[in-house]
């Protein structure tokens, strides 16, 4: 579907790289394609990858300049834990990690377009995926006048064979590792893993495709325990040790990694209208999320509390769907932002193989309060005052009861 109109349409193109086939392949093919000058970002979301050569890679590979950035402590600031405060899982179980990514690497895209002067963007992502969705529409919302290609909706490379051919003919090199037979995407927040066998539903995913987590039948004996520390809804320390956002994730990726805690797998509804099966890896959002949700049974009040259960799958849904820069996300964090202020204090959580449960938590924002709660000595509670509560609380149903007994409908009788 080349089309030889496109040639001369943009300028300059910025170009969304990984260093992987497909968008090593792109630089080569928007040159040819559209006459372009070619300039290169990569942003590191802690995907694990080695980023020191990248640059010299994207310029032997055909662009003119190449952009590259550590972009870890924005991503935990400004998506992850917004995400967090809101307790976002798509569909109760994806904490997003991909999602969450996409619109600051748009972000970033747009911005580096600006730098360069560059009339366009350009991404890696397939036509039957949300993630061209993401891309696109927080391109939209950012810089309506630049222009948006996706090779990979266009070219007529229908096979890894034909990418590799086509670098070959270029004299351009290319991984041409054997790959695993998955399409997988890693960041600091999680990881995604699919295709190949798993495209079957009732296939188990094989025990290679996993990145982040052991297999939970060879993880450690015994258990451990493990405090999480938030100030306003935010993890903030392990142990009683302060530590910084990137950190702290990464020491509970690597030990609920390590006893295979976190491994999630599902069927989910894609933006574009079909179900797919992802199996995703999330050993440290799975104790964040479960350490977080805690405090807010802890220390919100019962209306806020249901509020932000409901609130929370639409938040969910925003971040899935690709509007992060949309005006009813923003309206969300506001709400979320305001209802975590008084969620502070720690959750110990004890995580054995394949298992995390909550054991304790202690907040100086607490709401639960002894002396009400007790059975024991010291009960402040007025169980008096329940006897009125209960005449009025149950009023409407002694009126229910005698109208369906005159007209006839007394569950009794029926
Ligand atoms: N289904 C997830 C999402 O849409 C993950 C996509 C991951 N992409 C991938 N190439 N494996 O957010």
């Amino acid at each position: 579907m080349s089309n030889p109109s496109n040639h001369g349409r943009y300028k300059k193109i910025v170009c969304a790289y990984s260093g992987g086939l497909d968008t090593s392949v792109m630089i080569p093919w928007l040159r040819e394609n559209y006459g372009a000058e070619i300039v290169t970002y990569t942003g590191d979301l802690g995907q694990g990858e080695d980023l020191t050569g990248i640059r010299a890679k994207a310029l032997r590979t055909g662009a003119s300049a190449a952009e590259v950035d550590d972009l870890q402590e924005r991503f935990v600031r400004e998506f992850i834990w917004p995400a967090v405060k809101a307790g976002a899982l798509y569909e109760g179980q994806y904490p997003l990690h991909t999602a969450l990514g996409r619109p600051l690497l748009a972000r970033r895209l747009v911005e580096v377009a600006r730098q360069h002067g560059a009339d366009a963007i350009a991404h890696g992502c397939t036509g039957k995926g949300n993630d061209q969705v993401r891309f696109e529409v927080t391109s939209m919302a950012l810089a309506p006048d630049l222009g948006v290609v996706a090779p990979l909706r266009e070219w007529e490379l229908l096979t890894r064979e034909d990418e590799v051919d086509y670098a070959f003919a270029r004299g351009i090199q290319v991984p041409i590792t054997r790959e695993k037979p998955y399409s997988i995407d890693q960041n600091l927040w999680g990881c995604a893993i699919e295709c190949g066998e798993m495209e079957n539903l009732w296939t188990e995913p094989p025990a290679d495709a996993w990145q982040m987590t052991a297999d939970p039948v060879e993880a450690p004996r015994g258990s451990t325990e493990v405090l999480i520390g938030f100030e306003a809804g935010v993890p903030v320390s392990i142990d009683g040790v302060a530590m910084g956002g990137v950190q702290l994730i990464r020491a509970l990726n690597e030990l609920a990694g390590r006893y295979g805690v976190g491994r999630i797998d599902m069927v989910e509804n894609r933006v574009v209208g079909l179900k797919s099966r992802e199996v995703y890896e999330a050993p440290g959002a799975t104790l964040i999320h479960m350490a977080h949700l805690e405090l807010e049974r802890v220390c919100l009040d019962r209306a806020t509390f249901n509020m932000m259960r409901r609130l929370s799958q639409d938040f969910a849904n925003i971040i899935y769907d690709g509007v992060w820069f949309g005006p009813l996300r923003e309206n969300l964090s506001a709400f979320f932002d305001q209802a975590n202020h008084t969620i502070n204090g720690e959750v110990r959580i004890r995580v054995s193989a394949g298992r995390a449960i909550v054991t304790g938590r202690r907040s100086a924002t607490s709401l639960y309060d002894d002396g009400l709660a007790t059975y024991s000595h010291g009960d402040t509670f007025d169980r008096t005052a329940a006897v009125g509560f209960l005449k009025l609380y149950g009023l409407g149903y002694r009126t229910v009861a005698s109208v369906r007994r005159k007209t006839g409908r007394d569950p009794l009788n029926s």
